[in-house]
């Protein structure tokens, strides 16, 4: 229901004229990558955790809609609004505090994932999580979906690295477990039901995360492997590469690889795309020299052992910079709009099995549908687009239900890093634990009896 004239005045004077844009006015901001995430009857920028609390209170009392926003850069539909919400940006709750001591950080929601980290590395430190995002992503956007990324196989995803947080529930209370200690054990930690919870049972205001030591200088190499199995052995081995480091193990198929090439007129890594798989592999050491070295030992071994088929090493940041193009570049999005895409992960062990198993089930179901992988390898997080030659966007849920059949016996899951969203809402309710789903739906009546918090999110019908 659209708000009254009496509620937009109401609600636009607990955060003042300068941080409040009408329907009308939205047209005009950057939606980011959801066209629908700004379809909010009205758009609020809180200052701090007090102006969140009235907001909140108001809107419970008059059961009004609330979507939280971050960086808008969420892939899952999380942050999308329709009319008769108001939208909350976070964005000015942006204070940013570190102990490099105790190696902590206390941040405001709003905190751009970039700004923490350059933060963090003028004291020899880092957030431990990186993405793709950094420069979008805030942090309380990035707990709220726990968001995974590349280095997630050595540090955990958020929920890994938040050792508190602060939160406004849907009446207006504060939820303060700002706690900056590892171990901390007060009763139930409720608090932590919020990270992944997509702002569906309080707003995140503020969070504690651990820090970790900056990683040394990095050797980079892109690496051709004829098969997952190869791939999978070439983890292995950059994990037990002791003193090095490996900073990045990402892996993508020749068919991704090819359309990124081709498209950036990338030609000199042509013959190297031609390979079954790409694995870009970053090793971290003391010195560019050890890190280099240690990187030039991995990859004689993995020739030996018949694993690596050929290999290119970045000879400076350009080059670095092109491999990691070729990872992180869409062109099959460009190239062949209208496709779909799902982010799976599986043990290590078994990514191999699945993307055969998924292959063949995919072709049983339509032999149109093409599959192009590109992932985090070592921790078996794979972002699988499935494409054909007209769009199939209508066929999400359907071709979902192929992609992460199996996916739980296997011990993996059908919704790795980015959240379940509206997008994932269907494939949630197919394979979801009963109990869990129950146990689901009663936290969120007892945290939001008037469900008013980001509706129409995660929480199973
Ligand atoms: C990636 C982001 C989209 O890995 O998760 O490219
Ligand atoms: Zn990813």
């Amino acid at each position: 229901m659209a708000l009254t004239p009496e509620q937009l005045i109401d609600l636009a004077a607990l955060v003042g004229a300068e941080h409040v844009r009408y329907a009308d006015e939205l047209a005009v901001l950057d939606p980011g990558v959801d066209p629908h995430n700004l379809g909010g009857d009205l758009w609020l920028r809180p200052k701090d955790t007090d102006e969140v609390v009235a907001i909140l209170r108001y809107c419970h009392t008059k059961h009004i809609s609330v979507v939280p926003q971050g960086g808008r850069t969420g892939l899952s539909g999380g942050a999308t609004s329709r009319p008769g919400d108001v939208i909350l940006s976070l964005e000015r709750l942006n204070t940013l505090t570190l102990d490099p001591i105790s190696r902590t950080a206390v941040v405001g929601a709003g905190v751009k994932l970039a700004v923490l980290a350059e933060a963090a590395a003028a004291v020899g430190l880092s957030p431990g999580i990186d993405l793709g995002a950094r420069d979008s992503a805030t942090i309380g956007g990035m707990v709220s979906t726990n968001a995974g990324g590349i280095a997630a196989f050595r540090h955990g995803t958020l929920r890994e690295r938040v050792l508190g947080l602060e939160a406004v529930l849907a009446d207006g209370r504060v939820l303060s477990e700002l706690g900056q200690v590892v171990k901390r054990n007060e009763g139930l930690a409720v608090e932590r039901l919020l990270i992944g919870a997509e702002g569906t049972l309080g707003i995140i205001t503020s969070v504690a995360l651990s820090l970790v030591p900056l990683d040394g200088p990095v050797a980079t190499a892109l690496v051709g492997v004829p098969d997952l199995g190869a791939a999978t052995r070439l983890a292995t081995l950059a994990l037990g590469q002791s003193p090095s480091i490996p900073t990045a193990l990402e892996v993508m198929s020749r068919n991704h690889a090819q359309a990124v090439c081709q498209s950036l007129g990338y030609e000199d890594l042509k013959s190297l795309a031609a390979h079954p798989y790409l694995v870009l592999v970053e090793l971290s050491a003391t010195t560019d020299e050890a890190a280099q070295a240690a990187l030039l030992g991995l990859l004689e071994t993995a020739a030996e052992t018949d694993i690596a088929l050929d290999a290119a090493l970045a000879q400076n940041e350009t080059q670095r910079a092109h491999f990691w193009r070729v990872r992180e570049d869409w062109a099959v999005d460009r190239e062949r709009p209208g496709g779909l895409w799902y982010d799976i992960s599986v043990p290590l062990s078994r990514l191999s099995t699945y993307v055969d198993d998924v292959t063949e089930r995919l072709q049983k179901y339509d032999a149109q549908l093409d599959l192009y992988l590109i992932g985090h390898l070592a921790d078996g997080n794979l972002h699988v687009t499935v494409n054909a030659t007209r769009p199939i966007t209508e066929r999400y849920d359907e071709i979902a239900a192929v992609v992460t059949q199996g996916l739980t016996a296997l011990g993996g899951s059908f919704s790795a890093e980015h959240g379940i969203g509206v997008e994932k809402k269907a494939t949630l309710e197919r394979w979801i634990d009963p109990t869990k789903r129950d146990l689901m739906r009663s936290i969120k009546h007892l945290m939001d009896p008037h469900g008013i918090l980001n509706p129409g999110k995660v929480i199973p019908n």
